[in-house]
This record gives structure tokens, C-alpha cells and sequence, in this order.
């Protein structure tokens, strides 16, 4: 049965008028966007789930906070405000402010990877691994292999397989292992959490070892929400406990700050170590901006360090979930294949299941996503074959175990009735497409996180295009 969720904790100050583009408007628009989503002009999209991030819509008070914003170039106010915050809700020492979540990979991967090294994570992110390849690192999924298995209702999908890690240790040994990369939630497995008990398990492995461990921080807060309402032992803790303790056992972080803190733009990197931040810094003023400042405005600063406090509380994070579990559930009900248990951020359509027909290198993800596109004007994002890109050495697509497309919920934008809206489409668009056989090719194809600027056609006319 579809759940219903508590009332939003915030009424509405401000509305953005969106419309419905006509069929009509739709096909022009997903030619001239070349049938990737990602090219869509966003006043084209009706309901826009493409992603969480920078996508928030900010408090009273967030915008109040951007008024006081602190402009000056060195030494910014707003800056001391933000490192305040990280310190005091996720407790690192040294705060190095960045555009946005990626520059904070970039930093820390050119500080740590050198060719040869080798990065194990619980399954890979777009960005993030691909700054661990730039500077000559080769990424290891050592995830549990749950994750992999979009039907599985494991409740910590997100968990690491400490034996597969254990391996790799042993494999390549621990000096050629700059750090493991931890991300709560896992984005790619559909937002699925890691439990306190795998952290605490990785932690101890690692420090025999002398290996670190660096967070993915962009959706911990979300994390956070599942170990309180899932592990044992930890329902009595409060949100901002649960996300300090889990920060507690890693030696620093990435943050996208578009994500948990309602912002929309911004991140951090932060780490506990002197010395690295240190080098952190010195790569910041070249790559960045000043160490006050990184790429962001005093005001995004403000945002940010307002967000932060907002995204704890325990009714901001139950409504953001509760939304997200609702939307999951109406497609359940309706039999759609989707990633279980619902995630925290999105919910995932398994579109190698609701199109059998079409072969993994006619990207039966991008496929779907451009059909839902075209059935109500709803844009999700494609996880599948084209956001895996190539292997490095192989030069052949990837082909990842699971083939999503996410629909992904910004935070405090949409309405019951919007999500209802989306489902009424998913389930249309799941249905239209049972016998189609044929889906997408390249008509463009960029050399890195080819999903952003790829272009592409229908392999055959009709079918789940037209
Ligand atoms: N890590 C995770 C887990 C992310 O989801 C993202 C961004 C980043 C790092 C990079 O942060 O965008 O601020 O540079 N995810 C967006 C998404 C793009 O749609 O999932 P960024």
C-alpha cells in the first residue's frame, strides 16, 4: 500500500511558475537535444528530476543569511561562519571551501593519487572517479554485492565488503592505497545508505593498516536518517549525533554542499590532518580561489552554514525521505521495477527490466528517459551504460550491473500531487515500452563524463520513440 507522509514542516513564501510543454513542443525539444535529457532547456521540462543537486529551494532565513554575505576577498566573515558549521555538525578541524563538490575531489585526488595508486569505494561516482583516473588511479568497487541487485531489500546497500577489501589490500598492498573512499549514501546503488557497523569495520581495517578514509559527504545526512531508523542501536540517537560519530571515523571529507545543505552551489573538502591541509590549500589558491573563500561568494558561504543547521533537524530529514519513499511506493504498487528499499534522494526505475528487448549498448536507460520525457515532460537522469563511460584501458562501454534512470527529488520544490504526476507517467511510459526492441546510438560522443554532452539518435524509427 502507498504510504502517506507527514505534512511538510514549512509552508510556502515564494512560488515559480512552471508549465506544461504540448506533445508537440516535447518532440522538437528531444530532437534538438539529441535525445539527451541532460541538453534539455530547463523551461522545456515540466516536472525536472534530474538531479538534487543546487536544485533546493533555500529557507527565509537562508536568504536573509545571503544579504549579510561577507564579499571581501581575504578573510572573509561568511567563511569563519561556514568553517564553524562544518566543525560543529561534522567535526573536521581544517575547512577548505570549493565551488561545488568535484573541485573538493579534484583537490583531494591531486594531493593523494599518483599513477599507480589504486582507490577502492563502495561503488563508483561519476565525478569522483573520474578525478581519481585523471591523476592516474585505478578505482576498485568494493561495495557488497547487494547493491549490485536492484530487487535486493538488504537495508545497507551502501555497505563496503570488507573481505573483498581485505583482498585488495593484500593485493596491491597497503602503500599503493592512498585512502578508501566511502560515500554515504551511494548515489549509483539508488541512494542506498551505509551502516555504522561497516564504517566502524572499515575504520579498524584500515588503521591497521595506515590506510585513510575519506567520506563522500554530499547526501550523509540522509545516511544518517537510515542508521537511525534501521541499525540497531541507534533509533535513541539523534540525527546530528549519528552524522558527527560517522565523520568521527574518517580522516576527512568531500562535500557537495548542493546536496544535504539545501544550497545551490558550493562544497567543502575537510580534512584532520595538518600537512595535507596544508597542501590542500596551496592547490585551492590555483585551482579555487583563496583559502576563504574557494570558488564560492561570502553569500553561497551564508547558504551554506545556514543549510547545514536546517539539515539536521530530524522534520526537515524525515519530510525530505518520507517524499522520496512516497513517490517509490505509488510505483511498487503499480509494479514497477524499481531499486529496493527506496533511497534517499531518488528513486530508480531498473529500465533494463521494463526493456528487455533492447541491448545494453543501445542504452536502454537513455532510451527510457528520453520516452518519459516525451510522455508529461518529466526529466530524470540516466545511470546506466552511457554515465559508466569506457574502460580506460579496453576502450569498450562499461556495462555496469544495474541500468537506472533516477528519478531524483530536489528538496522542498515539489508537491504530493507533482509526484503524482511523475508516477501516472513512469507507469505509462513502463507500459508503452514492453515489446520494443531497439533503442539509442551515438551521434556524438565526448571523451569524459560523456552523459553531460553526448549526443545521440533512434537506432530504428518507431518503437519507444516514435
Ligand atoms: N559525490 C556525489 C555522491 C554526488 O552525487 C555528486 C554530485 C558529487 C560527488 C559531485 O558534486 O556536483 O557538487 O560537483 N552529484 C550530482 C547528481 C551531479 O546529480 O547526482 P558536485
Amino acid at each position: 500500500m502507498t504510504a502517506s507522509y507527514a505534512p511538510e514542516p514549512y509552508r510556502i513564501k515564494v512560488v515559480e511558475p512552471i508549465h506544461v510543454p504540448t506533445a508537440e513542443q516535447r518532440r522538437e525539444a528531444i530532437v534538438e537535444a539529441g535525445y539527451n535529457i541532460t541538453l534539455l532547456r530547463a523551461q522545456d521540462v515540466y516536472m525536472d528530476l534530474y538531479t538534487d543537486s543546487g536544485t533546493n529551494a533555500m529557507s527565509d532565513r537562508q536568504w536573509a543569511a545571503v544579504m549579510v554575505g561577507d564579499e571581501a576577498y581575504a578573510g572573509s566573515a561568511s567563511f569563519y561562519r561556514l568553517e564553524a558549521a562544518v566543525r560543529k555538525y561534522y567535526g573536521y578541524p581544517h575547512v577548505i571551501p570549493t565551488h561545488q563538490g568535484r573541485g573538493a575531489e579534484n583537490i583531494l585526488s591531486r594531493c593523494l593519487i599518483r599513477p599507480g595508486s589504486h582507490v577502492p569505494g563502495n561503488m563508483y561516482f561519476t565525478t569522483t572517479r573520474t578525478h581519481q583516473e585523471l591523476n592516474g588511479g585505478t578505482f576498485h568497487d568494493v561495495i557488497v554485492k547487494e547493491a549490485h541487485d536492484a530487487a535486493s531489500e538488504h537495508p545497507f546497500k551502501g555497505d563496503v565488503d570488507l573481505a573483498a577489501l581485505e583482498a585488495l589490500i593484500r593485493e596491491v598492498g597497503a602503500d599503493a592505497i592512498p585512502y578508501v573512499s566511502v560515500a554515504a549514501t551511494v548515489n549509483m546503488a539508488g541512494g542506498q545508505p551505509i551502516s555504522m557497523a561497516s564504517l566502524e569495520a572499515v575504520r579498524e581495517l584500515t588503521a591497521r593498516h595506515g590506510i585513510p578514509v575519506m567520506l563522500d559527504a554530499a547526501r550523509a545526512v540522509e545516511n544518517a536518517w537510515f542508521v537511525q531508523q534501521r541499525e540497531p542501536g541507534w533509533s535513541g540517537h539523534s540525527i546530528a549525533e549519528i552524522l558527527h560519530r560517522m565523520c568521527d571515523l574518517t580522516d576527512g571529507a568531500c562535500m557537495s554542499a548542493k546536496k544535504d545543505s539545501y544550497a545551490n552551489i558550493g562544497g567543502w573538502l575537510a580534512v584532520r590532518d595538518q600537512d595535507l591541509a596544508d597542501n590542500a590549500r596551496s592547490l585551492l589558491v590555483v585551482f579555487e580561489g583563496l583559502h576563504t573563500y574557494g570558488g564560492m561568494a561570502g553569500r553561497d558561504m551564508e547558504a551554506v552554514a545556514q543549510g547545514i543547521e536546517e539539515s539536521v533537524r530530524e522534520e526537515n530529514i524525515r519530510a525530505r525521505v518520507d517524499q522520496v519513499t512516497y513517490l517509490g511506493d505509488r510505483l511498487l504498487d503499480a509494479g514497477v521495477p524499481v531499486v529496493r528499499p527506496i533511497g534517499g534522494h531518488a528513486v530508480c526505475v531498473d529500465a533494463a527490466a521494463v526493456l528487455p528487448g533492447v541491448p545494453r549498448d543501445e542504452f536502454p536507460a537513455q532510451t527510457l528517459a528520453a520516452a518519459l520525457y516525451l510522455d508529461s515532460g518529466t526529466r530524470c537522469a540516466e545511470r546506466g551504460v552511457v554515465s559508466a563511460g569506457r574502460d580506460p584501458r579496453t576502450g569498450a562501454n562499461r556495462h555496469p550491473d544495474l541500468e537506472l534512470i533516477r528519478l531524483t527529488i530536489p528538496r522542498r520544490v515539489y508537491t504530493r500531487s507533482h509526484l503524482d504526476v511523475v508516477a501516472d507517467s513512469v507507469i505509462r511510459t513502463v507500459e508503452a515500452g514492453r515489446d520494443v526492441t531497439s533503442g539509442l546510438r551515438f551521434v556524438h560522443e565526448p571523451a569524459t563524463l560523456r552523459f553531460f554532452l553526448a549526443r545521440f539518435a533512434p537506432v530504428r524509427e518507431g518503437g519507444l520513440l516514435g
